[in-house]
């Protein structure tokens, strides 16, 4: 049957149910108009379950083909269709293997990635995020978007910290329910993912982690907990590794206790692409849509593959001999259903729309705004746009695809603006001037295929074009291929890789002025700072990467991102690479987070270790001042709020936007604790010589510590730090109060 008349099929039966119910509805509409929507739903549910065969409950459980689920044709009850990922809509696979489909009318818009979008410390703009995503989303019929990743940076060698956001817990919570919420409101379900504990990519779907409940509760869960009590967010995606001997994806702790029980999560639990491992555990602990199962990933699917999955014919076994109770089955299904009426059986869902101006427009918003300005001496940026200017724009990462690659969150996009690109289209008297410098070669998924091209070659290139020019911008960094920015494995070391260590002190042998616009997702190790006077972090900025990296060069915009993770100078001062194999990447498969709650910029501080860069860094064009930091009072009690302002002005010459960063640390505490956490913080955008009064507020219980001894939070009493910076090592007033 081909996908119109399908179609058609489906939709007159839809009009069947709808109509059923809906006749039903009147009933309740007479009799309780006020009942709420959620009760509305349920009743639905409720009559709908009992009109549904066993083998029809089981079948709606799992896949039915590599992005979709089964409906129930006979009740006009749709399939659901999911796809990646987080920075945008991924092109259409194949029914049934890992192939793209190739079809014609599926390019979208790439968004920055999520390492961008946390730069930015702008929640508005993480929720215009995730509703120009939904809109695309819908425009290509898909219910359900696998995204986005939560997962906490914990060390540089994560393959995909480039899809995350950072190494804080409340930064990542504070920007990603925005997000969700954005997203949702376009009747998309977002998919958060990967619950949980799943922070490196090698060997991900075996190794073991043991962590601590404490820093469970305080580092990897918060924005977990955020999207489902905050942002109610309708579906999660459990991982591929296992925590203390048990896969996450169907875990008794994670998924049916907290997840389930503790947070009263009511949406799906959606299993990675075969990360479900077995009948029973994915039946009680708390999996709902199994997918991808018995593929390796890349392939290899048997005739009748569907029905082998744990929760298939197994599953549908045991519900008939009495094994597993129905009720198992039904909670599944009613979750399931309470996903299709928040989706593709809402009845006030919006359109769609792909590609538009505005979604364009966001993603160089979220672009310009998420670059960060590392360093900046003799002003060598911005770079003016002047006839007799010669710019030579040297390395790969210039014209380098950053939108393919990296694995399941790879786009197709309409199409998508290189750096060198966005600079010739830019400066239109200065003459800008290209060389490849070096070349990665490529990656055919998991091994390397050397580049054909002569390094000698290329380098002797790259000389001649920068002994030419007055200004040499490098654009160099990682590439989203196999053992770079990329799902499926790590990075193997943390230096840049490529020969572009070498190739820019050759650059710098022949021209002083050199700017490096690093294009990465993650930290990298940065011995030659000293050759050059520019650094801007640029992240992988989607669609529109070269206007808005030529947005930020020019000037025309401002800098104003903060880094959401640490760049430590040595990889051994990253807090999980210090303490050896058991830590990272593990040893028999079995890890230990040993750092426990000492991520990041908190190993950093507490072990007074200084970093290459600090988390919350970021400069601008233009100065800021801080003066009358206050607190509104001097002591608290719990569910209060603690109110901090700061006069915040900008001394420069020119408009820019600053960050005001508030952490909180207890120095007296009876139990360890890092020096100080991130709690709140406020963006502000000032036209030169203006001043504005920030108000940031902090819930007096976000200050409690989980205590293991009670399995739950614990409000000390006493003095706490206040600390107020622009990052977090650079604090320019600390605060006491007092919590009795
Ligand atoms: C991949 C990823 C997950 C993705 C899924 C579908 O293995 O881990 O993030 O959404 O499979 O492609």
């Amino acid at each position: 049957m081909n996908f119109v008349s399908k179609y058609c099929k489906i939709a007159s039966c839809l009009s069947l149910i709808v109509l059923l119910l809906n006749c039903e509805n009147k009933d309740s509409k007479k009799s309780d108009s006020n009942v709420s929507d959620f009760n509305q739903i349920e009743a639905k549910i409720d009559s709908i379950i009992p009109l549904l065969t066993l083998e029809e409950k089981v079948a709606m459980c799992h896949a039915q083909s590599k992005f979709s689920t089964k409906g129930v044709e006979r009740l006009g009850i749709p399939e659901i269709w999911m796809a990646d990922g987080p920075h945008g809509v991924r092109a259409e696979v194949s029914w049934d293997d890992w192939a793209y489909a190739g079809w014609t009318n599926d390019s979208i818009t790439a968004f920055p990635a999520l390492t961008c979008l946390a730069s930015t410390f702008n929640p508005e703009l993480a929720n215009k995020y995730g509703f120009s995503l939904g809109e695309e989303a819908r425009y290509r019929k898909k219910d359900i978007i696998l995204g986005p990743g939560v997962n906490i940076y914990r060390t540089p060698m994560n393959g995909r910290n480039f899809e995350y956001m950072g190494e804080d817990p409340f930064l990542t919570s504070t920007m990603v329910v925005p997000y969700v919420k954005g997203l949702q409101s376009t009747g998309v379900a977002a998919c958060i993912k990967h619950f949980a504990l799943n922070n490196q990519e090698r060997w991900r779907d075996k190794v073991d982690v043991y962590v601590s409940d404490r820093a469970l509760h305080e580092i990897y869960l918060p924005a977990f907990k955020a999207v489902v009590t905050e942002a109610d967010v309708w579906a999660i995606m459990g991982a591929y590794n296992k925590f203390r001997g048990q896969y996450t994806t169907h875990h008794e702790l994670l998924t049916k206790k907290i997840l389930k029980g503790d947070w009263e999560y009511d949406g799906v639990v959606v299993s990675d692409w075969s990360s479900a491992h077995t009948t029973d555990e994915a039946a009680y602990f708390g999996l709902d849509l199994e997918m991808g199962t018995g593929t390796d990933g890349l392939g290899l699917t048997t005739a009748n593959h569907y029905s082998q999955y744990y929760l298939a014919t197994p599953f549908l076994e045991k519900l008939k001999s009495g094994e597993i109770p129905e009720s198992v089955v039904d909670e599944k299904v009613r979750r399931i259903l309470r996903l299709m009426y928040r989706t593709n059986m809402s009845e006030n869902r919006p359109v769609g729309r792909a590609n538009t101006k505005a979604h364009q427009d966001v993603a160089r918003k979220i672009a310009t705004e998420g670059i960060v300005l590392l360093k900046n001496d003799n002003n060598f940026f911005p770079i003016e746009d002047k006839k007799e200017l010669t710019i030579a724009v040297i390395g790969e990462n210039a014209t380098r695809s950053m939108t393919a690659g990296g694995g399941s969150s790879e786009l197709k996009p309409k199409f998508e603006i290189s750096p060198l690109q966005g600079l010739q289209e830019r400066y239109k008297n200065a003459t800008i001037t290209h060389a490849l410098g070096y070349h990665s070669g490529k990656s055919i998924y998991d091994e390397i295929v050397p580049s054909t091209y002569n390094a000698d070659s290329l380098k002797l290139e790259a000389i001649q074009v920068a002994k030419e020019a007055d200004i040499v911008l490098f654009v160099g960094g990682l590439t989203k291929s196999h053992l770079q920015d990329c799902e499926g494995d790590d990075r193997r070391q943390y230096k840049l890789p490529f020969g572009q260590e070498e190739l820019l002190s050759a650059v710098k042998a022949v021209n002083k002025k050199v700017g490096f616009v690093l294009v990465t997702g993650n930290a990298v190790e940065m011995e030659w700072l000293n050759q050059v006077d520019g650094v801007i972090q640029t992240w992988y900025l989607g669609s529109m990467a070269g206007h808005a990296i030529a947005d930020v060069i020019s000037g025309d915009v401002n800098p104003s991102g903060k880094l959401p993770f640490s760049f430590p100078k040595k990889l051994e001062d990253n807090a999980a690479m210090s303490f050896g194999e058991t830590s990272y990447p593990g040893v028999d498969m079995k890890q230990e987070y040993k750092e426990d709650i000492l991520v990041g910029y908190r190993w950093h501080d507490t072990k007074n270790i200084e970093s290459q860069y600090a988390f919350g860094y970021g400069m601008s064009y233009t100065y800021f001042k801080f003066d009358n930091v206050s607190v509104d009072k001097e002591s608290y009690i719990k569910d209060e709020k603690i109110k901090i302002s700061c006069q915040v002005s900008n001394t420069g010459n020119r408009e820019g936007a600053e960050v005001v960063q508030i952490y909180i640390g207890k120095s007296d505490s009876k139990v360890k604790r890092a020096l100080k956490e991130l709690k709140g913080f406020s963006k502000v955008n000032l036209e030169q010589g203006k001043s504005e009064t920030i108000e940031v507020s902090i819930d007096v219980n976000k200050l409690a510590f989980y205590d293991e001894s009670i399995s739950d939070w614990n409000l000390e009493k006493g003095d706490y730090n206040i600390y107020v910076g622009n990052a977090s090592n650079n604090i320019f007033e600390t605060l006491k109060i007092n919590i009795k």
